[in-house]
């Protein structure tokens, strides 16, 4: 599996969970740099707070899971050097970092998530010294990446009989091991599928403009063997007119409490689409991904990003250097396009609800 998010001790040991024996301290977040894929598969080690925050910003590291995974060891990884006189200030330094991280990308619910959860294990911690404090951080940011190659796995077993034989599925954007600890959560029922034995296509929407669904979501289903056909966003009508396509499923990087869903811009006219042709409109995502604290969809936070990667294709400029430019990165999908939603405690069925 693709080790898309994972802490490096010294000595080079690569890690995804507490393992006995092991030093933890001194290490460094480890990341995939997803900005040169597929070309290129090189990672990032840092322990640099400015690094990491451009790491998410850039995009080297996204997808809601992974982006909660990396704040979470990201926050370790530079607390290591805080220097403090007394817990409460070591402690407040933290808090410092958590916020600064929390800046980064406003809309997957995980990222507060686990920096939330960090925060709360360090002011639970019962031996109050610097170093039990860093290690203690260390510990809870694997502890959440190997809760969320867990939840990779179940949401996996879910799903995978949605998937027979012979079947065409489309998803958009990019929900599988570069998104998560693991397997990923709108492509782990694939894997699960493919590692049955059932061979299915997989249409995966390239996904202006920043081509997640080519560069990674095509590269990392190929590279596992299964059947992939990608095709630019605006071809998913026909596609579907055709008769190829006989489900969708998308992740998402937050789920209000009636179920509505934000995921990458284009989901919700997918969701829209599919409805048209009858197709069943799935989405998976981990309960991390659930704001019960919002009621409806239209509630969600969504991030506007740089004009620049509209007017480019890669790094060509496709657009007049002057125009104007809306670059919302994500949608909201209503809840009553949704067939089901996939957690990893299983497959909910409409009426959604979280509370
Ligand atoms: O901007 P990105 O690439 O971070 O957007 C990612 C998505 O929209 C994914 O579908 C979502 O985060 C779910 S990842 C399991």
């Amino acid at each position: 599996m693709l080790e898309t998010v994972r802490w490096i001790t010294a000595e080079g040991k690569i890690l995804s969970r507490c393992e006995e024996g092991v030093d933890l301290l001194p290490g460094k977040l480890r990341l995939i740099d997803q900005t040169l894929l597929p070309q290129e598969l090189v990672f990032i080690e840092t322990d640099d707070l400015e690094e990491i925050f451009d790491a998410i910003l850039r995009l080297c590291v996204r997808g809601a899971p992974a982006i909660g995974c990396a704040a979470a060891l990201g926050l370790a990884a530079v607390a290591q050097h805080i220097k403090a006189e007394s817990i409460e200030e070591f402690t407040d330094k933290v808090q410092v970092v958590a916020d600064r991280l929390a800046q980064s990308r406003p809309t997957a619910v995980n990222l507060f998530w686990a920096l939330d959860k960090c925060c709360a294990h360090l002011r639970r911690c019962a031996v109050k010294s610097a170093d039990n404090m860093r290690l203690t951080l260390i510990r809870e940011g694997l502890e959440i990446l190997d809760e969320d190659i867990r939840m990779c796995r179940a949401i996996g077993e879910h799903g995978r009989d949605l998937i027979q034989h012979g079947m065409g599925v489309m998803t958009h954007c990019n929900a599988g091991a570069l998104a998560t600890g693991d397997f990923g959560t709108a492509l782990s029922p694939m894997y699960a599928a493919h590692e049955a034995g059932r061979s299915f296509t997989v249409y995966s929407d390239e996904t202006r403009p920043l081509l997640q669904g080519s560069r990674l979501t095509a590269w990392e289903l190929s590279r596992a063997g299964i059947d992939v056909v990608t095709i630019c966003d605006n071809m998913a009508a026909q596609v579907m007119k055709e008769g190829k396509i006989d489900l969708v499923i998308v992740g998402s990087d937050r789920i209000a409490a009636n179920g509505d869903i934000a995921n990458k811009i284009g989901t919700y006219g997918l969701a829209i689409l599919a409805k048209h042709h009858n197709i069943p409109f799935y989405v998976a995502a981990p309960y991390s991904t659930i704001d019960t604290s919002l009621e409806h969809g239209d509630l969600i936070p969504i991030e506007n990003r740089d004009p620049e990667e509209v007017r480019n294709f890669g790094a060509r400029r496709t657009a007049p250097e002057e125009v104007r430019v809306y670059n919302p990165a994500f949608d909201v999908t209503p809840h009553e396009l949704i067939a089901g939603i996939i957690t990893e405690s299983g497959l909910h069925r409409p009426p959604f609800s979280f509370n």
